[in-house]
């Protein structure tokens, strides 16, 4: 096993899980067949509008996650020869954002800065929709790139579909089947999906999902999860530890396991998220100097006016702004577990090999359940103090959810998305109609 940094690295953390994968039976993401062969292939893109000019594809993106998961697309489009790629991003985040648009040096070509404080869903999407229209106009994009489920993904494709702009839907198909949770993410996420022309879908899982609901199968790409690709990227570059200075200073790995905590979901606005600091209120009086919890805190003052009101004075509870992705990768690699209520979290522990309790009822991501590395455990206190003890007190129950398989990609879905734009030749905007032989006929 190669050591960065004295770590081991993802790519070399997966190929020693491949060996698992038969074992826990876990189903995994496996490409379409003509896509992948040409992911390995070597010749050029060879779609040209029929003017000559290059495939335009304008990627529109706001917040933190969907910034870490679109940006090994963007390096990829940027490297396609017959890719002219631009950059639109909504600010639906500020400071959050622009952390991850620093570290991947991406310069947004339009920024609509419309994060206003604790602004309302409403007033967001009404933003995004009417900055949006203009951008299109100059833009002319042959393609829009929306990823995920937050409200820029969901208004910026509602936008491009009133433009008559074709939509590719990166990290399609995740549904969890319940209106509120996540809200309002559930409905934002079909609602790309209503409208998608291409849908990458992560997994097999999220592909049975979109062709349950009509979506034709010649519309969907398994690609695997950029998030992959992102660690991918990231986890060999230098990086500056001082972030890291209140987790770990004068921390004895012996003695002292780091727990990390994220947890910023609407759902868990007011009681939830009063819950969950009493749980670690708790946790952290009784086990004393056996862990530090390093909780960074989401911007979002739903959460961080009662996460600093409750926790701000517990010596083993460290509260931190934001942490900029490379530090937090490099935490998470240091630490025993991961506490979150985060979609991309769920998905980086397995491939880091932490164990993962999601402070949720319900998850859209079923596949790391499955493969033993993410339990539910809700917000209910008595069961998170119980689940995260049996971890801290069982070593063989700690070591059995840190070695099942990672079932989110291979770190080449960008690659994958990029050439099945790339092989799109015409629009697929009116795909043909399903044959369902059983309905022909019938009267109601
Ligand atoms: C949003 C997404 C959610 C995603 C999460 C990732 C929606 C509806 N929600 O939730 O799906 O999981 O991002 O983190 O799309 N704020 C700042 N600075 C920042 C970011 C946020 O001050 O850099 C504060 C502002 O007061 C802002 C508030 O947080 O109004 C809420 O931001 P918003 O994007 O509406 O929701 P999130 O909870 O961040
Ligand atoms: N993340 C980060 N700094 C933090 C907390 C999270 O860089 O302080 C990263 C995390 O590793 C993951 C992404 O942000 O890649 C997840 O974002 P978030 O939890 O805000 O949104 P979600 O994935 O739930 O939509």
């Amino acid at each position: 096993m190669r050591l960065v940094n004295g770590e081991e690295t993802v790519c070399e953390k997966r190929s020693e899980n491949r060996g698992r994968k038969a074992r826990t039976g876990v189903e995994q993401t496996s490409p379409s067949p003509a896509l992948d062969e040409a992911v390995q292939s070597s010749e050029p893109c060879i779609v040209r509008r029929p003017d000559g000019q290059k495939l335009r594809v304008l990627s529109v993106f706001g917040t933190r996650p969907e910034a870490i998961k679109m940006a090994p697309v963007i390096t990829e489009l940027q490297r396609t020869p017959e890719v002219e790629s631009r950059v639109c991003v909504t600010a639906q985040h500020r400071e959050m954002l622009d952390q991850v648009l620093e570290l991947f040096d991406i310069r947004p070509d339009y920024d609509l800065d419309l994060m206003r404080k604790n602004q309302s869903l409403s007033q967001l999407s009404a933003r995004v929709l009417t900055m949006l229209e203009p951008i299109f106009g100059e833009a002319r994009p042959d393609w829009i790139l929306v990823q995920g489920d937050t409200t820029t993904a969901a208004l910026a494709a509602l936008a491009a579909f009133y433009g008559r702009v074709k939509i590719g839907h990166i990290e399609a198909g995740l549904r969890s089947h319940n209106k509120w949770g996540p809200y309002p993410e559930e409905i934002n996420r079909r609602v790309a999906g209503v409208v998608a022309d291409l849908h990458f879908a992560p997994t097999e899982s999220a592909r049975r999902n979109l062709l349950v609901e009509g979506i034709h199968g010649s519309q969907i790409f398994v690609t695997g999860n950029t998030i992959i690709d992102a660690l991918r990227l990231v986890q060999l570059r230098a990086w500056d530890p001082s972030p890291l200075r209140d987790a770990i200073q004068g921390l004895d790995p012996q003695r002292t396991k780091i727990i990390i905590v994220t947890a910023h979901r609407r759902e868990n606005f007011g009681e939830p998220i009063i819950q969950i600091c009493e749980a670690l209120r708790r946790l952290a009086n009784q086990y004393g100097d056996r862990v530090r919890f390093f909780y960074p805190v989401h911007r979002n003052p739903n959460i961080s006016d009662p996460v600093h009101r409750l926790l701000s004075r517990i010596p083993n509870i460290i509260l931190s702004d934001p942490l900029e992705y490379l530090p937090l990768v490099h935490l998470m690699k240091r630490s025993y577990l991961v506490l979150t209520d985060s979609g991309g979290i769920q998905e980086e522990a397995p491939a880091l090999g932490i164990p993962a309790l999601v402070l949720r009822d319900v998850t859209e991501r079923p596949e790391a359940v499955a493969s033993g590395n993410v339990r539910l455990v809700g917000t209910d206190p008595n069961r998170i103090v119980e689940e995260v003890s049996r971890l801290l007190d069982n070593r063989s129950e700690h070591k059995r959810m840190a070695q099942a398989a990672n079932p989110y990609g291979d770190g080449h879905a960008a690659k994958r998305i990029v050439r099945a734009l790339c092989m799109e030749k015409a629009p697929k905007t009116a795909p043909a109609p399903h044959q369902c032989p059983d309905l022909v006929g019938r009267v109601n």
